[in-house]
């Protein structure tokens, strides 16, 4: 029960497989939260989160009749949200006066965006979906891993107090962008390794900084590097879900600089 109560001072989680399955199954009693019940993220990387790794699948995400709707198995509805014009289309959303976009997927948004939140000049962050090819998908629809969006956190910051290159070392730093459409083990095309660039300077930084990292590793990296496209909002309780509390209440700080370690799913 008492999971990662131990995080919280610092130290790592030291709980088995089997305790976290029970401790989510008997939180999840209550059947409105279980469809929202997205997967257990964790990052590969040992160091941000210490979850043991199991091969259990927690998350069991289906598609919902309404995606096969939409996608016109289910009925005669026509398939006017698979109009992959608009999903594919370029973010057109406007940063503040002064301020830039990034835009990145590293496996589960939620810890991303932790992460993004906590680096000094970031001025905002939203978790979202993009690179698919349905308009206006929902977080069951992007589950099923068929309508091709990643997962992604835009970063809104200001380029006098945070430079791109810094955003782009906290992204190297923080994921393992060497296994192809997985974190840890979240599986998925949802979950896939990306850089999304909003400028041709954003696009040369992203690729010389891509070289330079391939250099300390031995494996290939897969991360994608792409134009930014169309970036659908996620579901508002998605939105800074780690700092509110995540699935267990257990707030994690998203102050400027925090290093604490993050549990990624709450
Ligand atoms: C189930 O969840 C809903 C929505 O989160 C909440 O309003 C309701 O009180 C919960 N019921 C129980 C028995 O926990
Ligand atoms: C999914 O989108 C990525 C770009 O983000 C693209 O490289 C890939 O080919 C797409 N997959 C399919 C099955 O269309």
């Amino acid at each position: 029960m008492n999971i990662c109560a131990a995080a919280a001072t610092g130290s790592s989680c030291t709980s088995t497989s089997s305790s976290i399955l029970v401790f989510i199954s008997s939180s999840l009693s209550n059947s409105t939260k279980t469809k929202f019940l997205p997967s257990v993220s964790r990052f590969s990387s040992k160091r941000i989160c210490s979850f043991p790794q199991t091969h259990q699948r927690v998350a069991v995400c289906k598609p919902s009749m309404n995606l096969l709707n939409r996608l016109g198995f289910g009925s005669m509805r026509a398939s006017e949200n698979m109009d992959s014009t608009i999903p594919q289309g370029p973010d057109d959303d406007i940063p503040a006066p002064g301020q830039q976009f990034a835009q990145f997927g590293g496996g589960c948004f939620w810890g991303v965006e932790l992460i993004f939140q906590r680096v000094p000049g970031v001025t905002k962050t939203e978790v979202g979906y993009s690179q698919g090819y349905l308009h206006n998908p929902t977080y069951e629809d992007i589950c099923t891993g068929t309508t091709n969006h990643s997962e992604v956190v835009r970063v809104q910051y200001d380029p006098k107090e945070c430079g791109y290159e810094t955003l782009l070392d906290v992204f190297w730093d923080k994921h393992d962008p060497t296994t192809l459409n997985r974190q840890g083990n979240d599986v998925g095309t949802q979950y896939r390794s990306g850089i999304y660039y909003y400028t041709p300077e954003q696009e040369k930084a992203a690729r010389e900084s891509l070289e330079r990292q391939q250099q300390k590793l031995n494996r290939k990296i897969v991360t994608e590097l792409l134009p930014a496209k169309k970036f659908y909002r996620a579901e508002e309780y998605h939105q800074q879900y780690l700092e509110k509390g995540g699935r267990f209440g257990f707030k994690q700080s998203a102050a400027k600089g925090c290093n604490d370690p993050i549990r990624c799913y709450g």
